[in-house]
């Protein structure tokens, strides 16, 4: 079978681990050559370097990209090292504090707007026109179940800033697609990541099976179960998908455990 991402040049954020790490793996396999962003500069590097020893295809931008000059510098990568870019899976997310939101400060709040909401903004600023440069392209960002088909109790302001993303998903999809843009979003469910592990309340085992329980499925993705549904939005085979949500969620959103 032909490689679905051959020679796409791809920048995959929250690389470093989880389901961007997964996404990168498989990228990889798939001949896509890879600008990697993450915080950590170790973990991502020990990945670039796993993926493509020479760097000739696999380069990584250590960086917070909820600066608007690391998710500028993704593209100058991409364009400087492979000559352009076709698409992104902009990943990075966080839930934030959980809390009742009465609870949260206004920095709380902030913080998860910053890190769910501006760093789609700044992807999508700072991406598109390398997009249009090169004649269209598309564009991946990770939602969540979590406010979108299912309210959950303390995470009410990641869901919002999540809702956020979906809202310049769809305006994004809309304004771009005659320039050959498709803009697409996957909700995962509960998908087993350091992230998911962190979020799990004590005793961490009862909860891990609550939240499995929850699942149509009777358990929780794995990484790789995301990153084989963020091919499909990037490649070819969803050349007729924009403006879409791809709840992956194992039938969490139709179960009622
Ligand atoms: N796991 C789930 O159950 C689940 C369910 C629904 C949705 N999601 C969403 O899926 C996405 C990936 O989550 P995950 O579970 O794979 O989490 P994860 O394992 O914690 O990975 C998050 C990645 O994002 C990077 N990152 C976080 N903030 C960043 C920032 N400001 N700048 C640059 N990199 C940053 C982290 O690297 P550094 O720490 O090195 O920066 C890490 O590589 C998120 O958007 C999350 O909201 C996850």
């Amino acid at each position: 079978m032909q490689p679905q991402l051959s020679d796409k040049v791809v920048i995959v954020t929250g690389a470093s681990s989880g389901i961007g790490r997964a996404a990168a793996t498989l990228f990889a396999a798939e001949g896509a050559r890879l600008v990697l962003a993450g915080r950590r500069e170790g973990p991502l590097a020990d990945l670039a370097r796993s993926l493509d020893p020479t760097g000739a295809r696999v380069v990584e931008v250590a960086g917070d990209v909820t600066r608007e000059d690391v998710a500028a510098r993704l593209v100058a990568v991409a364009v400087e090292r492979f000559g352009g870019l076709d698409a992104a899976f902009n990943n990075v997310g966080d839930t934030g504090m959980a809390a009742p939101i009465p609870d949260l400060s206004l920095a709380d709040w902030r913080a998860v707007v910053e890190a769910n909401l501006t760093s789609a903004f700044l992807a999508a600023k700072t991406q598109i026109p390398a997009l249009l440069a090169r004649g269209g392209g598309a564009l991946l960002f990770t939602g969540t179940f979590v406010g979108h088909t299912v309210g959950f109790p303390g995470l009410t302001a990641y869901g919002a800033a999540k809702a956020g993303v979906l809202g310049l998903m769809r305006g994004l999809a809309a304004e771009y697609g005659a320039q050959g843009i498709r803009v697409n979003a996957l909700l995962p469910g509960g998908t087993d990541t350091p992230m998911f592990a962190a979020g799990l309340p004590e005793p961490a085992a009862e909860s891990r099976a609550f939240i499995e329980n929850l699942h149509g499925l009777k358990r929780i993705a794995a990484p790789e179960e995301m990153a084989r549904a963020a091919l499909f939005l990037l490649s070819d085979a969803a050349s007729f998908v924009t403006g879409a949500t791809l709840l992956a969620d194992g039938g969490l959103s139709v179960t009622r455990a």
